[in-house]
């Protein structure tokens, strides 16, 4: 076996970062396959905190990374996150799509038209750009560093129509946040400024070209480890999530072959880690049926739940790209498992578990209450099924957070804790064969 995929089992923000930072030892690429800047990982490593958006974790351990064409990069963004490194050793592919302001401009205008029912996007422009490449009318890697004429051209044609339907359907102009921040002052951009500073980027960036598609194929017909990196979760698939409160990519394992450009064939004996919070978190709106928040989006900590502040606080379940306040409830068994199907999950990595840790009784949901009748199926198509169905809970003691951090191994764990890793597995029908106590490098307990 040598291709590795880590993927989010929910909704993203399992802690993939940590673990694949802890897997790919071993590897000799690490390829991000989907979405933008809206992610953020967060790694610790030896006490220091990394925060990526872009890269893939391969950075932090001078591995090759790539980034592949399912993905879209912010060239702006990319490079800063790149000048954090003294070294790095980054190939992009030049199908890639690049995230221009018009797009940030268009997210943000659309998401205040939606008021309420909004979506709650990261505001990095991430539907708009996919939207332009199935329209054809995006810019790719390739354009970038290319031709400087021709890229002008397709700059000025661009801003010239964006331009127009922000004004005339959302009273909005090209804008975005001045630092690239979520939430700070926007600022408008020219079109000679946003040439300028497109065409600069391309210059920087051209180094890091690769046909990233030809790369790993190769890597993997010489029989090298290779492992794919999934940003957000699965239920925010742009198909199986639960839409359209999605995002506009597809994590999925059965992605890779056409994400990244390899053949189905090549990637047949993957060895696919489902990433698994030990309770859920959504950042953005969308139904959560385990949710123990009283105000459901956007969260208001003053009347939520003790457990559930507890929770957050422990956690950190702050987003890394927006600072926003996640929703939390318990572990939801139903989402994991049709995930864990869908994606065909070979192991589950549990991540978090420490932060469960001084609860006095734990939930987990088995199954849900459908109109009297007890279901273990997931229609996470139908948003009014999900707002009616009730979750049916397995309670479990709770365990103390020292025993969680003075354990090993999985038999020194306590054993509430252990009954709760066997629950997961006995409704996931998959052995949970990682379990992480911290967000530290070193604390882990392979099983
Ligand atoms: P996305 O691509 O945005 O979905 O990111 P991600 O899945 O990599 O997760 P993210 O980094 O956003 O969130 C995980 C956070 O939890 C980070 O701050 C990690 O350092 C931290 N973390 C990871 N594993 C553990 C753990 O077992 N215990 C604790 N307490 N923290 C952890
Ligand atoms: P977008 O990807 O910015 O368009 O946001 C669409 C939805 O996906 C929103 O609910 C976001 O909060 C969510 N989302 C996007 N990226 C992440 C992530 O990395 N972690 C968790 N949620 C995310
Ligand atoms: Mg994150």
């Amino acid at each position: 076996m040598t291709s590795t995929c880590i993927s989010g089992v929910i909704w993203g923000d399992e802690g993939k970062g940590k673990i694949i930072d802890v897997l790919n030892e071993k590897a000799s690429l690490v390829i991000k396959y989907n979405g933008g800047c809206n992610a953020g990982a967060t790694y610790v490593i030896d006490g220091k905190k990394y925060e990526l958006h872009h890269l893939p974790s391969g950075v932090l351990r001078d591995k090759r990374a790539l980034i592949a064409q399912g993905a879209i990069i912010n060239p702006l963004k990319l490079i800063k996150e790149i000048s954090n490194f003294k070294k790095i050793n980054l190939g992009i592919d030049p199908r890639t799509h690049i995230i221009f302001p018009w797009h940030i401009a268009m997210d943000i205008a659309r998401e205040n038209k939606l008021g309420k029912n909004k979506i709650g996007t990261t505001a990095q422009g991430i539907g708009p750009t996919y939207e332009d490449k199935m329209s054809r009318v995006g810019i790719r890697f390739y354009d970038l560093i290319g031709n400087k004429n021709d890229l002008e051209r397709k700059i000025k044609e661009n801003y010239e129509i964006k331009q127009k339907v922000l004004k005339e359907v959302y009273n909005f102009e090209i804008m975005a946040p001045e630092d690239g921040k979520f939430g700070a002052k926007l600022k408008k951009f020219s079109l000679k400024e946003i040439v300028q500073l497109y065409s600069k980027a391309g210059e920087k960036l051209k180094p890091y070209l690769s046909d990233v598609s030809e790369e790993v194929m190769h890597a993997l017909e010489k029989k090298e480890e290779v492992f794919f990196q999934g940003s957000q979760g699965f239920l925010l698939d742009i198909a199986y999530g639960n839409y359209p409160k999605v995002t506009s990519s597809s994590p999925s394992v059965s992605s890779i072959p056409e994400n990244v450009g390899v053949s189905l064939k090549s990637i047949s004996d993957i060895n696919a880690i489902g990433v698994l919070k030990a309770y859920i978190t959504k950042v953005g709106s969308g139904p959560v049926v385990t949710c123990l928040d009283k105000s459901k989006w956007p969260v208001d900590e003053n009347v939520s739940e003790n457990i559930a502040n507890k929770i957050r606080k422990e956690g950190h379940e702050y987003g890394t790209t927006t600072g926003r306040a996640r929703r939390v409830g318990w572990l939801d068994l139903v989402v994991a498992n049709y995930s864990t199907k869908k994606n065909g999950f070979t192991q589950i990595a549990l991540t978090k578990l420490d932060t469960l840790a001084d609860i006095e009784k734990l939930k987990i949901c088995v199954a849900y209450m459908d109109q009297g009748k007890i279901t273990q199926e997931y229609k996470g198509y139908a948003t009014e099924w999900l707002n009616n169905v009730k979750p049916v809970y397995r309670e479990i003691n709770g365990f103390s957070k020292q025993k969680i951090l003075n354990a090993k191994t999985f038999d020194q764990l306590p054993e509430n804790a252990k009954e709760y890793v066997k629950t997961i597995e006995s409704v996931l029908k998959v052995p949970v064969t990682i379990i992480s106590t911290g967000p530290d490098r070193e604390q882990i307990i392979w099983k």
